[in-house]
């Protein structure tokens, strides 16, 4: 069994895929095609994190490759920026079944995974892709009052900053959602240089030392 100590103990994001390629900790092994550990840069500033793998990332082996993940794709290079600059990850490791809705027990399972890997790539920003992803951590917060605006938690020990977006899938054919995505995206850069500017003026903000990881403690918009 793989328990919370062991994934606490990866050193490295490899430490961790190899961990989640052996995971038996909910039932979706029994399912899976292939793992989704996450893709990217593990010394990546951004770190976007979706919901849980679909068809195509069960069958490719990686996070938001398929209409949505296009999508989002697309996105990221608006920015100037390329996929393997930034870390993309989802909640879920393994795809549930005909794309069900995850089980509250599977998120747990699979929670201290997502945990070590933000403490590893330890990004400036968090980007939730959905409300879903932003329920995992926050689940008072509603994504319609709080989208594109970015704000900052005391989370695994250390002030950070976070985004929620509403997720490509639900947005790729709504008109409406879809300009509010696209429009909201395009406010990373700028929040990234804010976070550079208060980090450089208030040092109190950079990380400190670890408390309780499952503390949230301070809740103040940016
Ligand atoms: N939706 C998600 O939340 N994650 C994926 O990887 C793909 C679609």
């Amino acid at each position: 069994m793989i328990d919370e100590t062991l994934i606490n103990n990866a050193k490295s994001l490899a430490d961790l895929e190899d961990l989640i390629a052996k995971c038996e900790r909910c039932l979706l092994y029994k399912t899976k095609t292939k793992d989704v550990p996450g893709i990217g840069n593990e010394h990546a500033e951004v770190m976007f994190i979706g919901e849980a793998p679909g068809k195509d990332e069960d069958l490719q082996g990686e996070p938001f490759v398929g209409a949505a993940g296009k999508f989002l794709t697309e996105m990221i290079e608006d920015l100037g920026w390329k996929r393997s600059d930034v870390y993309i990850a989802n909640v879920l490791k393994h795809r549930p079944p005909n794309n069900r809705d995850p089980e509250p027990s599977e998120a747990d399972a699979c929670w201290p995974y997502l945990k070590r890997q933000i403490e590893i790539i330890s990004p400036k920003l968090i980007v939730f892709l959905g409300r879903h992803s932003m329920a995992r951590f926050f689940p008072t917060l509603q994504i319609s009052k709080v989208h594109g605006q970015a704000f900052r938690k005391e989370f695994l020990g250390k002030s950070q900053v976070f985004l929620a977006l509403y997720h490509p899938a639900a947005a790729l054919y709504n008109g409406g959602m879809r300009d509010t995505l696209k429009n909201d995206f395009q406010k990373i850069p700028k929040i990234l240089d804010k976070i550079d500017e208060i980090t450089a003026s208030k040092p109190s903000e950079k990380a400190t030392t670890p408390t309780n990881t499952e503390q949230i403690k301070q809740e103040k918009l940016f």
